[in-house]
């Protein structure tokens, strides 16, 4: 799927290029945003892990739509949506984070907003959802202020350094 370009007046939501390990890298190297996200995502993040990550999202293999952040010609972040696996998409799981730098600008509430219209819009889904660790506040509101909803809390559902941990589920759907 080519992804078209979405720009707001503080940053570009463009697809992954080859060029971005190093921004990428640098960004995603970070305890506090690996302590966010599911066990798959790596800590120490290396350039090898960002080239892999590239490759992978690049193939589509596993039906993740993937958008860069980027601020001044940097890949600052990534917003990912992992759509359903049936023959006729109609719902989105968001992943996204965004490089520590960067946080507390409004820049990662607009982005899931830009992705949710177009989303819902282009791709025609029913439904967008993300998966939430309890004392991730900050991603919460993200959600919360896109007028996504709590929709419930799934107990002992991830794997998480060693633990199981409950989640918040986050939904929207189509108007
Ligand atoms: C969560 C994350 C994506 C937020 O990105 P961001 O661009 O800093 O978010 P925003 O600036 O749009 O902030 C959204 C709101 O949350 C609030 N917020 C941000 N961090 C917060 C925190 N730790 N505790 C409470 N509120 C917080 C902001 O104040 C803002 O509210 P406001 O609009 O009322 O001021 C970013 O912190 C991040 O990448 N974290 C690590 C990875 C991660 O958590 N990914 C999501 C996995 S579900």
């Amino acid at each position: 799927m080519k992804l078209p370009t979405l720009k707001s007046s503080k940053f570009a939501l463009r697809p992954l290029r080859d060029s971005d390990a190093t921004s990428i890298t640098k960004n995603a190297n970070e305890k506090l945003v690996a302590m966010n996200m599911s066990d798959s995502f790596p800590y120490p993040y290396s350039f090898k892990d960002a080239k892999a990550f590239i490759r992978l999202r690049k193939s589509n293999k596993e039906g993740h739509i993937s958008y860069v952040i980027e601020i001044d010609g940097l890949a600052v972040g990534v917003v990912s949506l992992h759509l359903n696996s049936d023959k006729k998409t109609y719902k989105g799981t968001f992943g996204y984070w965004l490089g520590k730098h960067y946080w507390g600008r409004g820049i990662m509430s607009d982005a899931v907003g830009m992705v949710s219209k177009w989303a819902f819009k282009s791709l025609k889904l029913k439904r967008l959802d993300a998966h939430v660790y309890l004392w991730n506040k900050g991603s919460a509101k993200v959600l919360l202020k896109n007028g996504f909803r709590k929709e419930g809390l799934l107990r002992n559902y991830v794997r998480k350094s060693g633990k199981i941990l409950d989640v918040l589920l986050f939904s929207k759907i189509a108007k």
